[in-house]
């Protein structure tokens, strides 16, 4: 098998860390690398995020390397009023310092060079690190096979401002140099799709039934998360945005598309606004912007990586429509 050579760059973060779980319990991927930055909570606590995640999936083999602690030109604005003050919902495991394998982007170029054309970069935090590197050397991404954002919002509202999603909307500047960019083969994710993906209530039961330590503490991190969303827009359970793009690399058919043309809008009201033109004709400029999402898909595969040892109880529950 073929597996998908991928650099996980994360702002962790509760559905951060969900993505986190779903990559290192995936056989198909190969996870070169964890790559962090200032996002949901900064960059030191967001590394010892990562760490705790996959240290409960045994995978301490997976590389973390820290990168931007602040966005390239704005005054940094975390998420923790969303994420909680230690950026996993408050759960406060002791943090200890995440083993760092140098600079993140320094490890995002250096396995670029190493394996030109066969890398898939996942996004799901603020392009900082990103666009850092495009700014040292603007070639050097397009040695990625395919970059993936987890950001922006096209058609819905977004999450900071009635226009802008988080990612975009914390270092617009570097999310305005990676679409400027032009690189070929990126997939935006925006929220018009990963607001579908909710983690419901009975979901939440069904995974506290499992009794492991890995069920434990998705229950305890999304517990803020359920929280933050029903004091926010009276919504039960909590929306998981960042697994979505990893599911999609294991199952091609969970996601639509269409293609735009994506400018970022870096000042004003409409600071972070992902304004996408749909009938924009120059194919060397567009990216593809996902439309639609197959929810069910999407937990029925979430579901049975994470807890591979419950598969049987999984599906007895969505045949018995108790939680899909
Ligand atoms: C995005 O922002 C963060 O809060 C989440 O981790 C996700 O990547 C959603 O707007
Ligand atoms: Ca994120």
């Amino acid at each position: 098998m073929n597996k998908i050579k991928l650099i996980l760059d994360v702002d962790p973060g509760i559905d951060d860390s969900l993505a986190l779980l779903l990559a290192g319990l995936s056989a198909e991927i190969e996870l070169l690398a964890v790559t962090v930055v200032s996002g949901n909570i900064e960059v030191n606590q967001a590394a010892c995020n990562a760490k705790l995640a996959m240290s409960l999936i045994n995978r301490n083999d997976v590389l973390i390397a820290k990168g931007c602690a602040l966005p390239l030109q704005r005054n940094y604005v975390d998420a923790t009023d969303t994420h909680g003050k230690d950026g996993i919902g408050e759960i406060y495991f002791p943090s200890e310092e995440p083993i760092d394998h140098g600079s993140a982007t320094e490890v995002i170029i250096g396995l670029l060079r190493q394996y030109p054309h066969q890398i898939t970069i996942a996004a799901l935090g603020p392009l900082s690190n990103l666009a850092t590197i495009i700014k040292q050397d603007a070639e050097v991404c397009a040695l990625a096979k395919e970059i993936i954002i987890m950001g922006g919002s096209v058609k819905v509202c977004g999450n900071c401002s009635p226009v802008a999603e988080y990612n975009f909307w914390c270092d617009p500047d570097a999310a305005k140099i990676f679409f400027d960019a032009h690189l070929a083969n990126v997939t935006l994710v925006p929220l018009d799709v990963t607001y579908k993906i909710r983690l419901t209530p009975d979901m939440r039961e069904m995974i506290r039934q499992f009794k492991s330590p890995l069920s434990q503490y998705v229950v305890d991190i999304t517990g803020f998360y359920v929280d933050f969303h029903w004091a926010q827009e009276r919504t039960l359970g909590c929306v998981i945005n960042d697994p979505l793009v990893i599911a999609y690399l294991l199952d091609r058919s969970i996601l639509t598309f269409k293609k735009g043309y994506v400018q970022i809008e870096t000042e004003g009201i409409a600071m972070g606004e992902s304004v996408v033109e749909f009938r924009e004709t120059d194919s060397q400029k567009l990216t593809d912007i996902a439309q639609s999402v197959d929810s069910k898909k999407f937990f029925k595969l979430f579901l049975k990586r994470l807890f591979h040892e419950h598969k049987e109880d999984i599906q007895l529950m969505i045949e018995k429509r108790m939680i899909l």
